[in-house]
């Protein structure tokens, strides 16, 4: 969900604001990279604000890591600065008199979709700020441009996922609604150490260019159980969709993705009640994903998870859009 927050004429007719929020994948990492079917949920509990301001001048930017011209910015912000100036080229505007200030976070790093919702909310913010509307697929375009900066080359799947209401399917560029029969609890929990999704997907690539260990054969699995886990999804069959969670990280494990303080998390997780557990993201690092009994099994699944070693911990749901729009 990319919220437009509207202009404030009372302020300063020139002010605009977009939010955007966290997305975590299901389902479907590494192999999404060649062509199977992956499952992200959006989680609108992690989220930040970008606002566009009129402000005369070079065109700046403000935020926790940095505030001032964006062309004196550190490499870091290279993909936020790239969906600023993007954006700006596509609205036909020119590069000045705009100060885009960005509030809140997303960890970064975690596989949580935090470089894509900055270029969401920024493409979106200054697109309001311009008084113009984007349309989906220039939306899209703008954040793969920053993601392409920020990660190299990107599926889609974190930038179709970041401006998501409900749960969704994406493969091969292509992006739908899944239907979700009864809502389905997960904890995301965090090793605190950064991801590193870049190696992780060289490494997959060159295991598959020697194809040593059947990775072929991997893959095949993986995209099997992401389209079994969307029927257990329709069918609200929830200790079918744990099995798959805790088969696919077995499955990520031989592509070597995972490492010993993601493997500790998942094993944590099983052993605290979880239906099934896995990593999410490219790996290596960054966060697991476990899946919850109940709602309120989900919460203490949490707290322990961090008593034993998680750096942090966030509950997301899994449910039909509860404004019956399209993802
Ligand atoms: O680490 P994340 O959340 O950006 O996810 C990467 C997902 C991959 O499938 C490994 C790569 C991709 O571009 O889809």
């Amino acid at each position: 969900m990319t919220r437009t927050l509207g202009r404030s004429p009372l302020l300063d007719s020139r002010l605009a604001s977009a939010s955007a929020h966290a997305k975590v994948i299901l389902f479907g990492e590494h192999s999404v990279v060649y062509g199977a079917p992956a499952i992200a949920l959006p989680v609108p509990g992690l989220s930040l604000t970008a606002s566009a301001r009129t402000l005369p001048g070079p065109v700046r930017i403000e935020s926790a890591l940095y505030s001032g011209p964006i062309a004196d910015a550190p490499a870091r912000l290279g993909a936020p600065a790239t969906a600023i100036a993007e954006t700006l080229d596509a609205l036909h505007r020119p590069a000045a008199d705009l100060t885009v200030r960005i509030d809140g976070s997303i960890p970064a790093g975690r596989g949580l979709g935090s470089s894509a919702a900055v270029a969401s909310a920024i493409s979106a913010g200054i697109a309001a700020w311009a008084g113009e509307a984007l349309d989906e697929q220039t939306h899209f375009r703008l954040i793969q441009a920053a993601e392409a900066v920020a990660h190299g080359s990107a599926s889609g799947l974190d930038a179709r996922a970041v401006v998501a209401d409900a749960p969704i399917r994406f493969r091969a560029g292509r992006v739908q609604t899944l239907p979700v029969a009864v809502p389905a609890t997960f904890v995301i929990a965090d090793t605190g150490v950064p991801g590193a999704t870049r190696e992780a997907v060289a490494a997959v690539a060159e295991l598959l260019a020697r194809d040593e260990s059947g990775v072929h054969g991997i893959i095949d699995g993986i995209a099997a159980e992401t389209q079994g886990a969307e029927q257990d999804l329709a069918a609200g069959d929830t200790p079918s969709l744990g099995r798959r969670m805790t088969r696919v990280h077995e499955l990520l494990r031989e592509l070597t993705v995972s490492n010993e303080r993601l493997d500790r998390l998942v094993d944590s997780a099983l052993g605290d009640g979880a239906l099934g557990a896995k990593l999410t993201g490219g790996g290596r690092g960054g966060c697991i994903i476990a899946l919850a009994e109940s709602a309120a099994s989900a919460e203490l699944l949490a707290a322990r998870l961090t008593r034993t070693g998680a750096a942090n911990a966030w509950i997301v749901t899994a449910e039909d859009s509860t404004d019956g729009s399209a993802a």
